[in-house]
């Protein structure tokens, strides 16, 4: 593998990961970002974002001298330093009006460079972009001595150095076939299935695959819908359909709704994609249905859980929320179906405080939302009527159920990520409430909430 000199426009979570896992496969990098504070902090090896792995990666680059920084765009095509050969656009691509991705940032940036960039260089678009977009940036760029070529990332938060040193697979897409080809090498180490293709294809690629684990979400939600109902355990359906190797055991868990920085964003502009190309896309439009739906759904189970009716009131009932974050692993609420519920939540009437390991109460996040974060567990379960699990942060599993126990008004937890053992919860003296499972609880049968037809234990505050 030919070591290349490689520049990184835009240090957030895809363009850190995307520079500092280059340099640990023997590329020079420069990365740069318009941010001088973030450049600063990087500069000091504070990389500032919850990734595992990500700061050792970004240490040992800057030590060995293959990782460096740059404040400003335009400033990786210093004269005095090595010609950069291929230039990575990893800047933002919110979702913009009509739910079609915003393009201004890269449009800007493309714009910014269009004269820097040294003749023969490949400009790779890492960003999640509407296909046309190389297209489009090749013709904004107007330099037919620069390849554009489309490099989606599949990255998930979390695990997002793991995922791009052990890919299930690479895709570039060029018209230019050479330039494609420079691309793939850079990750010829990595030794992953590598789909070469034209730009359309690989633009599709992102989104189709997205989309699709989407619409697998919203399936296993309502297959989870469908166990309440007839008295099924999702546990062991999904067990049976996982093992089909057509179908596979990942992605599988229903939960709160599928949420975070890409899943929401890149359905909504798959469906205008397909509606520019005037085709209805009903299979991902039910898909986004669904899962407005599921934030509902987690209310009602919360309110029969709580009142044991099905039209029970949840004014003044206290909660507490256990996960903020839109999964595990992440410190990152964007679009977090856990905050969804909680808003819906206080519409209905209900008081509530959170915990999240990765919010701390008196930090800049928690500072943003609309209801008090608590330092752990406890001091959220202290004077509630109910715990509400809305991440699946493993250590929840541990925490001594019996103490909360003894803090709840009612005995209720109700558990949208089915992560705690019903059996640990029962023991202590609780009932728990999951998705697509029986409730489990820890009263005679005939007074379980399912069971209670008048309204429930929830005490008066003070
Ligand atoms: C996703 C894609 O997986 C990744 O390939 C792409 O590059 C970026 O978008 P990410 O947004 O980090 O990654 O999260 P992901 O792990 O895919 O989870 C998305 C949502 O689905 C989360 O809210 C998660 O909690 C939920 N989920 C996931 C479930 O509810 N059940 C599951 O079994 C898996």
């Amino acid at each position: 593998m030919r070591a290349r000199h490689v520049a990184v426009i835009g240090t957030g979570y895809v363009g850190l990961t995307t520079g500092a896992c280059l340099a640990s496969l023997g590329h020079t990098v420069v990365c740069a970002d318009t941010d001088r504070a973030k450049i600063q902090r990087l500069r000091e090896g504070r990389v500032g974002i919850l990734e595992p792995g990500l700061a050792d990666l970004v240490a040992d680059g800057t030590a060995a001298g293959r990782l460096t920084w740059a404040t400003g765009t335009g400033a990786v095509f210093a004269p005095a330093a090595r010609p950069v050969e291929l230039v990575f656009l990893c800047v933002p691509t919110p979702m913009g009006a009509g739910g079609l991705a915003d393009l201004g940032i890269l449009e800007a940036v493309v714009d910014e460079i269009r004269l820097l960039v040294p003749a023969g260089c490949v400009v790779v678009t890492k960003s999640t972009v509407p296909v046309g977009t190389a297209e489009r940036l090749t013709q904004l760029l107007d330099r037919p001595d620069v390849a554009v070529v489309s490099n989606p990332e599949f990255l998930r938060e979390g695990t997002a150095v793991q995922d791009f040193l052990h890919p299930d697979r690479i895709v570039v897409g060029s018209d230019r076939r050479e330039a494609a080809e420079q691309v793939a090498g850079l990750y010829a180490r990595l030794g992953a299935p590598t789909v070469l293709t034209d730009s359309a294809s690989a633009e599709l690629v992102k989104y189709a695959a997205n989309c699709f684990l989407a619409m697998k979400l919203s399936y296993v939600n309502a297959v989870a819908e469908l166990c309440d109902r007839v008295g099924a355990d999702i546990v062991d359906v999904t067990e049976g359909m996982g093992h089909d190797r057509r179908i596979g055991q990942e992605f599988l868990s229903p939960g709160p709704g599928w949420g975070g920085s890409c899943l929401p964003k890149d359905t909504s502009a798959l469906l205008q994609l397909a509606d520019s190309a005037d085709f209805e896309f009903r299979l991902v439009r039910a898909a986004i249905d669904t899962n407005i739906r599921q934030h509902k759904r987690m209310v009602d189970k919360i309110r029969v859980a709580v009142t044991g009716r099905q039209a029970g009131s949840l004014s003044k009932v206290r909660l507490a929320l256990l996960g903020l974050t839109f999964k595990a692993g992440t410190d990152d609420l964007r679009d977090s179906p856990a905050l969804a519920v909680a808003a819906l939540l206080r519409q209905a009437g209900a008081e509530v405080i959170a915990f999240d390991p990765a919010v701390p109460p008196a930090g800049e996040q928690a500072a943003r939302l609309p209801f008090a974060v608590a330092g752990d567990a406890y001091q959220a379960a202290d004077g509630a009527d109910a715990v509400v699990v809305l991440t699946e942060w493993p250590e929840f599993r541990h925490l001594d159920w019996a103490r909360l126990a003894g803090t709840l008004r009612t005995r209720a937890v109700v558990d949208t990520r089915n992560l705690l053992d019903p059996a640990v919860l029962v023991r202590a003296g609780l009932t728990w409430t999951g998705l697509g499972r029986p409730v489990r609880s820890a009263l005679p049968e005939e007074e379980a909430p399912e069971a209670v037809s008048s309204p429930a234990p929830v005490g008066a505050h003070p």
